[in-house]
């Protein structure tokens, strides 16, 4: 199997699997108790939420673990539209961008509902906001702004240091304080995540797509930030998150950022060297394919390992099932919505026309992928768009 969908999942690293097994079935306790074992695990958590907080360049308060990257968000932005909600009783406003992942729009869409007004900001062709934009969407009612890191279809790494410095210094002058968030799900293996240096005051990660278990994220919030707690229970995570604590996985992304930060030039450095030659050679061997996202100039603000395409006339999905067939695993922007498929939000957004967006297909390359598995691909992808395309009623 060539594994091409780093960007969805990523396997467990077997040597964090290593450090996360003693808390399955020995250092078992509930952190919580106050005797030895729940003391144990308390530790564990303690240490990982200092490991973690080293890393994001913030304090150990301002981390709290959660299940996911779509709790994370939903904290993050329902927790502080509703804690403004409630205290200003007047409708208050949120920006963000039309190709946030689904947990933030949706999370959006649902205060609208509630009575919070809410700005999608465009983006153009190749998936980048306009600052210009943002600036110009701030209200006197704005509470908070939520920008993507970087995007999960075409990689477009967008402009947060800017955006997070042009906020503090706005925020200098005004009455009512715009907080910032970005969900940093895709861009934390590959691009800078010190809060300070971004000047974010929330930051969204879920472990598994750096080669942690599924079912553990990260909400950093930035101490005097109010949210409102989403679910009411225990005291856990400073009154943020009750429930009990997942220990192992909680130790298990710790020790997963720390291999991928410390990693994070190197392993970029050689990803991008594959994708770079994936993209290449498909622009090459399929004619007519459009490179989804940065463009070649721009490189710089795509994420390493991000290769998407469309390829006129064809279905994705009936690229996938063919890819599937010769042991190839990728993704397609398109969502499965009540029976029919959905063309990506993303694509539509950045401007391509449904027939086009139909057709995208996106490779994530991961830490273990080689040269000869893109060999492989540069010669069996060719013949299955060939074969589609003539296939294709559009032809
Ligand atoms: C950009 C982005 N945000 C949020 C998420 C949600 O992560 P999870 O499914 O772990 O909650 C994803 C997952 O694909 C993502 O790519």
């Amino acid at each position: 199997m060539i594994y091409l969908d780093h960007a969805a999942t990523t396997a467990l690293d077997k040597e964090i699997f290593e450090t996360m097994k003693p808390y399955f079935s020995e250092k078992y306790g509930n952190p919580s108790s106050i005797y030895f074992l729940g003391q144990e695990a308390k530790a564990a958590i303690e240490e990982a939420r200092e490991r973690v907080a080293k890393i994001l360049g913030a304090s150990p308060g301002e981390i709290i673990f959660t299940s996911c990257a779509t709790e994370s968000n939903n904290l993050a932005i329902r927790g502080i539209i509703n804690y403004q909600l409630a205290i200003s009783k007047k409708p208050v406003h949120i920006i963000t961008s039309s190709i946030e992942h689904k947990s933030v729009l949706e999370t959006c869409k649902g205060l609208e509902e509630k009575g919070a007004e809410a700005t999608y900001l465009s983006v153009d062709k190749e998936g980048f906001v306009n600052i210009e934009d943002l600036k110009k969407a701030i209200k006197e009612n704005t509470v908070l702004v939520s920008i993507m890191y970087a995007n999960n279809e075409v990689g477009s790494i967008q402009p947060i240091k800017e955006i997070g410095a042009y906020l503090k210094d706005l925020n200098k002058r005004r009455k009512q304080p715009v907080a910032f968030h970005t969900d940093a799900v895709q861009g934390f293996q590959y691009a800078e995540t010190d809060v300070q240096s971004l000047g974010v005051d929330a930051l969204s990660l879920t472990g598994h797509k750096f080669y942690a278990p599924k079912g553990v994220g990260i909400l950093y919030l930035k101490e005097g930030i109010k949210v409102e707690s989403q679910q009411t229970g225990g005291s856990q995570e400073n009154k943020k998150r009750a429930g009990t604590e997942n220990v192992p996985y909680i130790v298990a992304i710790a020790e997963a950022m720390a291999t991928a930060s410390s990693k994070r030039q190197v392993a970029g450095g050689q990803i991008r060297k594959l994708r770079d030659k994936l993209i290449d050679g498909i622009l090459e061997k399929i004619p007519g394919t459009i490179l989804t996202g940065p463009a070649k100039e721009n490189f710089a603000n795509r994420l390493p390992n991000n290769a998407s395409f469309c390829f006129p006339k064809v279905e994705g999905e009936s690229i996938l099932i063919n890819l599937d067939f010769e042991g190839i695993a990728a993704s397609s922007g398109s969502a499965c919505t009540s029976g029919s498929l959905e063309p990506s939000h993303v694509l539509i957004a950045m401007g391509y026309d449904h027939t086009i967006a139909h057709g995208s297909i996106r490779f994530t390359l991961g830490k273990d992928n080689t040269e000869e598995e893109i060999d492989e691909v540069l010669e069996k992808l060719p013949p299955i768009i060939e074969k589609l395309q003539k296939m294709s009623p559009l032809r």
